[in-house]
């Protein structure tokens, strides 16, 4: 990791014009649509920001947009980068120093999960609460760390207490149901075995998930507040598993979309 790539990266966006965002936000899979939420939108596809990683092709979608949403400067990642497309853990945190050094002050994150906590249903929203990291690696474990800030990052409280309380109050307020637990990060893309499901209920987990982890890493690094809601795409109860259906996945999340849109904007306008 250089720094000079990362300054090389943040002028080609602020000579496009990304100036100064306040919050940044990740789109998950699924739930790629709020970037119609952003007014005067200016988009940089990731295959042209010098240093970004490279895209394949399932990836042509992946873009991010900097405009101002509720009166507030936004810059949004539509499409993240995930361990099991083959990207490192440098690849996919990477876009959240860019965001970080463009100047945001909050990040959002949204993302979609099986349940595992059986009192959740598909279609039910997730606020993460903390998480447990099953990736077999750290976006951290790199050789000059340091020159980027404390090595031994805190992870005591990894997601942001005001804002989650925020939020908990929002969804109360517009009768949006909002569960809350705790976010494992499996590699992928494979879906869990039965046997899975069973130790991940038991270590604690609430929701499983292959994304996100790596990126709350980094951005607690950085000092910056997070707030990450999962979407729940399927109900992993192993004693009753049905074959995991992507297509069905995908549909759920993008059906749950409209609340998740409702959350954050509400969210940016009381920040
Ligand atoms: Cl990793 N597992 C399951 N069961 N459902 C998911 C998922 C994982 N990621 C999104 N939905």
């Amino acid at each position: 990791m250089m720094k000079k790539q990362l300054e090389e990266s943040v002028a080609y966006l602020q000579s496009k014009g990304f100036d100064q965002p306040e919050i940044g936000i990740v789109l998950g899979t699924g739930l790629g649509k709020m970037i119609d939420e952003i007014r005067d939108p200016i988009e940089a596809h990731y295959n042209h920001i010098p240093f970004f990683p490279l895209a394949t092709v399932e990836f042509h979608a992946g873009k991010l947009v900097y405009g101002s949403i509720e009166g507030k400067k936004v810059v949004m990642m539509q499409g993240r980068f995930h361990l099991y497309e083959g990207y490192d853990l440098l690849d996919i945190t990477y876009p959240i120093r860019v965001m970080h050094q463009l100047g945001i002050k909050k990040l959002f994150i949204s993302n979609a999960a099986g349940a595992i906590n059986l009192n959740f249903k598909k279609g039910d929203m997730m606020l993460l609460e903390d998480h447990i990291n099953l990736q077999g690696g750290s976006p951290l474990a790199f050789k000059n760390v340091a020159a980027f800030g404390e090595r031994f990052a805190d992870m005591s409280e990894p997601y942001d207490v005001p804002m989650r309380l925020k939020l908990e109050e929002i969804a109360l307020k517009h009768g949006i149901s909002l569960k809350k637990g705790v976010y494992a990060s499996v590699v992928g893309p494979q879906l869990e075995t039965k046997a899975e499901y069973r130790m991940l209920k038991i270590i604690g987990a609430d929701a499983v998930g292959m994304s996100t982890v790596p990126e709350v890493i980094v951005a607690n690094h950085l000092g910056l507040p997070i707030v990450a809601v999962s979407v729940l795409t399927d109900e992993c109860d192993p004693d009753n598993l049905s074959p995991v259906d992507i297509a069905e996945i995908i549909a759920i999340a993008e059906k749950t979309e409209p609340k998740m849109v409702q959350l954050f904007r509400e969210l940016i306008k009381h920040l």
